[in-house]
């Protein structure tokens, strides 16, 4: 097959859909790959480096969706990328298409096979695809709440791992998932008084135990929700419920409740945002105000440490996308759980959550497919 991969063209956007130990894989599997001259440029890969491990390099993205029978990606195509994929073309990269109502039209008229990272399960019913992203995520989210926190930012001005004498700032966690685990883990180590809030009392279990009682856990309901945010200083969103749109958990209302100039960072923006107060914003103006209250609402936060990021998204996507390489369609036939990446197919959605989000009807990926 031929498998290519363009420059990622969202803003402040480095990563890169294929690295080069990534190229030398798919081409040890007697593939071809195109990479678009500068894509590895964000992680330090020039093109030599791509050369060297095999690929052939291209001077333009159009030329890679022209000729590629597969595109990998970081991030969701934009409008002009979807309307250069074609029917007969695998397109496997974050979606996210709850949300996103117009860049589903875009695929559905273009009548390709996309493949979103995001709904693509395991064994344990985790998102293996997701997860690198998401450990990322949740490890910057505490760095960049502490950062809008400083008084020059426009918050509180409170050290989260306070000083002798004086106590530590609070962080509430709300979604006790990848991203909530990491931010937790990022928030202790700087010493903040920490509340991780979840819907799922196994999971908050985990959790307990994960952190031997260094965390407060709660379990999810509004009078639990408006206790840790009226007294938080950092709030982190980390909600999940895949596929979907956020739920809205902290209201405007709720943020007259809360301490002016605490920060609210919003990782769940991806899926709409769990604060009703969100909007996404993008690494050059990461931060917006609303009733006193800092929003950071980037919606590709690990786009800011690319370097990291590439390495740990390709160590988890390479796998699948082998399969995808080597054996086309019917790698999703074949696995359940690639399969359940499938979002959209040949003008149809198949996956259940974004229909039901944007109101389409589902089909069956294993009809499909098999159609
Ligand atoms: N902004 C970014 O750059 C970025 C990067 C990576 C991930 N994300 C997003 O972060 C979000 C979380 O991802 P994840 O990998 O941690 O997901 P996850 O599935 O591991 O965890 C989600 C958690 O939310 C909990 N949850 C669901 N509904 C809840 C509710 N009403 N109250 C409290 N908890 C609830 C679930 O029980 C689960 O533990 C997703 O939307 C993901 O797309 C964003």
């Amino acid at each position: 097959m031929r498998v290519g991969c363009p420059k990622e063209i969202k803003n402040h956007e480095y990563r890169v859909g294929m690295t080069p130990g990534s190229v030398r894989e798919y081409v040890s599997h007697g593939h071809e790959v195109l990479i678009e001259s500068g894509a590895g440029a964000g992680i330090g890969a020039d093109d030599n480096a791509y050369h060297a491990a095999g690929a052939r390099i291209v001077k333009t993205a159009e030329e890679v969706f022209a000729k590629s029978d597969m595109i990998v990606k970081v991030k969701e195509p934009q409008p002009n990328e979807w309307v250069q994929l074609r029917e007969d073309q695998i397109l496997y990269t974050y979606l996210h298409l709850a949300p996103d109502p117009d860049q589903t039209k875009g695929l559905l008229a273009s009548g390709v096979t996309a493949i979103a990272y995001e709904t693509v399960t395991d064994d344990r019913g985790g998102l293996p695809l997701l997860a690198p992203m998401s450990e990322v995520a949740g490890r910057l989210a505490i760095q960049a709440g502490a950062t809008a926190l400083q008084k020059a930012n426009g918050g509180r001005g409170v050290l989260l791992g306070g000083v002798p004498g004086v106590l530590p700032g609070k962080v509430a966690v709300i979604g006790g998932g990848v991203v909530g685990l990491h931010a937790a883990k990022m928030a202790v180590g700087l010493g903040a008084d920490v509340t991780i809030i979840d819907r799922s009392i196994p999971r908050l279990r985990q959790l307990d135990d994960i952190f031997n009682g260094r965390v407060h856990t709660r379990y999810s309901t509004v009078e639990a929700l408006e206790d840790e945010c009226f007294s938080a200083d950092v709030v982190v969103g980390a909600v999940l419920i895949p596929g979907a749109a956020a739920p809205k958990l902290v209201t405007r209302e709720m943020l007259s409740g809360m301490k002016k100039g605490a920060v609210l960072v919003d990782v769940a923006i991806d899926q709409g945002g769990c604060f009703e107060t969100s909007h996404a914003t993008t690494h050059a103006q990461p931060t917006y105000e609303v009733d006193g209250i800092i929003h950071y609402c980037v919606a590709n936060m690990p786009g800011a440490v690319p370097v990291t990021s590439a390495h740990a998204l390709n160590n988890a996507t390479l796998h699948y996308g082998l399969q995808l390489a080597d054996k086309g369609l019917k790698a999703l036939v074949d696995d359940p759980h690639l399969r359940n990446g499938l979002n959209v197919h040949k003008g149809k959605i198949t996956n259940r959550a974004v229909a039901e989000s944007l109101g389409y009807e589902m089909a069956e990926p294993k009809a499909v497919l098999a159609a």
